[in-house]
């Protein structure tokens, strides 16, 4: 891009008063590409030259002449913004590429630094969805583009084994299961006995007490419950690893939510003490009125610990043991505010390292318009997504290379690559609709 930025403070230096470093330093890039691929803010200049900033870009704009490098220059509020010739930006770089192969956008930026990754992070006994598929793969090439800038990387897998759904489980097993039919399919079998719970539970909500109180015993350490619990952890796990090896994928850490139970009661002691917490209708919360959020429960009633208590364990424990640079949580944006919430938390504990956590969201998908969720029926396995898209790419191969050596072997590889770049292909930020059609599209 150095080429492209030289243009940039080439045209500029003429018509203000900073030097060709201070321009490049005073660049930025648009937080939409739609605007311009890079934007000059006009701050500066209006201390300056004691003139409004949008009237400084507008005027800029007029002054500006267009280059073959630069053919588009647009003032936009108070940012003067430039348009880089694309043909050019990607023969450069097409170029560059196959002149340094592999080599490619490495640099040593990142020497010395660690960066944690953890992405993933599907619930024990519940389907491996595609949503999951989405914080898999961005993660995973978070983790490549971190190691290509020479950071040592930690990938960690944030299990969902934990918490009250684990008391239902064991209920609906113990009611309705069976050892060999959930053996066969695991994970299948668990998701219809959750999901079967629900129904029974809205006629019966006597269910429902009866899983508090099998989570709680879950909790006390009960041995009937512990193994029941490790054993749904094997089965699931299990089935994951598959997927993973499918996808080519592995992680440093699989310390899932339980990892922090230990942690729990003296993190709690602490909140308490610091004088953040306080008791709201029998549960334990860190009021966040002052910050315009819900509160964050810490307990319920029954005291049992929550998703957001183990979140905050998980990530002193993480800045304990690996005095990370940078956190990376890369979560659906459904979460956005369970991340502000124990982000703001881990602020007011004092810990100023909160600044370098980073929730990495992603939009949701939808299929038929609907969230998937797995309470309801309307789910999609990932492994036939899996399945679909290696059938499909062998039924191509047949058709138009029918003697390709090792075609099994290759139609896995398409079918499965062409899943991979369905998902990075789409703008992270965006919902994406789940289309079979989009996904499978070989062209
Ligand atoms: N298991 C969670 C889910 O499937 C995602 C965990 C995200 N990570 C975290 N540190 N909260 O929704």
């Amino acid at each position: 891009m150095k080429k492209f930025l030289t243009a940039i403070v080439q045209l500029l230096q003429p018509h203000v008063p900073l030097s060709a470093e201070e321009i490049e330093r005073t660049l930025e890039l648009p937080p939409d590409p739609q605007m311009g691929d890079y934007g000059f803010p006009c701050f500066s200049l209006a201390r300056h030259w004691k003139k409004a900033p949008a009237q400084i870009a507008a005027e800029l704009a007029q002054r500006l002449q267009p280059t073959p490098l630069i053919p588009t220059i647009r003032p936009l509020g108070p940012y003067l913004n430039f348009f880089l010739h694309r043909p050019t930006v990607i023969q450069e770089v097409l170029e560059e590429i196959s002149a340094q192969g592999a080599a490619y956008g490495q640099s040593k930026e990142g020497e010395g630094k660690t960066v944690i990754v953890e992405f993933s992070s599907p619930n024990i006994a519940k389907p491996f969805g595609v949503g999951h598929l989405r914080s898999t793969v961005i993660g995973h090439a978070l983790h490549h583009i971190y190691q290509a800038l020479g950071y040592q990387t930690i990938r960690i897998n944030h299990l969902g084994d934990w918490g009250t759904q684990f008391g239902k489980l064991i209920v609906a097993y113990k009611t309705w299961g069976k050892e060999e039919v959930l053996q066969a399919n695991p994970i299948r079998v668990l998701y219809d006995l959750y999901v079967r719970f629900h129904e029974e539970a809205e006629q019966n909500p006597a269910l429902e007490d009866e899983a508090r109180t099998w989570f709680k015993r879950l909790e006390d350490g009960d041995p009937e419950a512990r193994r029941i619990w490790q054993w749904f952890n094997e089965l699931s796990l299990k089935e994951f690893q598959r997927i993973y090896d499918r996808l080519g994928i592995s992680f440093d850490y699989y310390t899932g939510e339980s990892f922090y139970n230990t942690m729990l009661e003296d993190l709690v002691r602490r909140i308490q003490e610091a004088g953040l917490a306080r008791y709201s209708e029998g549960a334990l919360i860190v009021d966040l009125t002052p910050y315009n959020m819900p509160p964050l429960l810490l307990k319920k009633r029954d005291e049992a610990t929550l998703y957001a208590t183990r979140d905050l364990a998980a990530a002193e424990y993480r800045y304990r043991t690996f005095h990370f640079d940078k956190m990376l949580y890369v979560v659906g944006a459904d979460q956005k505010l369970h991340f502000q919430q124990f982000f703001k938390v881990l602020e007011l504990m004092g810990y100023d390292w909160v600044k370098r956590c980073v929730h990495v969201d992603f939009g949701l998908v939808k299929f038929n318009d609907e969230k998937m969720g797995t309470r309801r029926g309307n789910i999609i396995f990932l492994e036939e997504v899996l399945d679909k898209a290696v059938a499909l790419a062998q039924s191509i191969i047949e058709e138009k290379n029918p003697h390709l050596e090792k075609k099994r072997e290759v139609a896995e590889q398409v079918g499965i690559g062409a899943v991979i770049f369905a998902d990075l292909s789409s703008r992270r930020t965006k919902d994406v609709q789940f289309q079979w059609e989009r996904v499978l599209n070989f062209d």
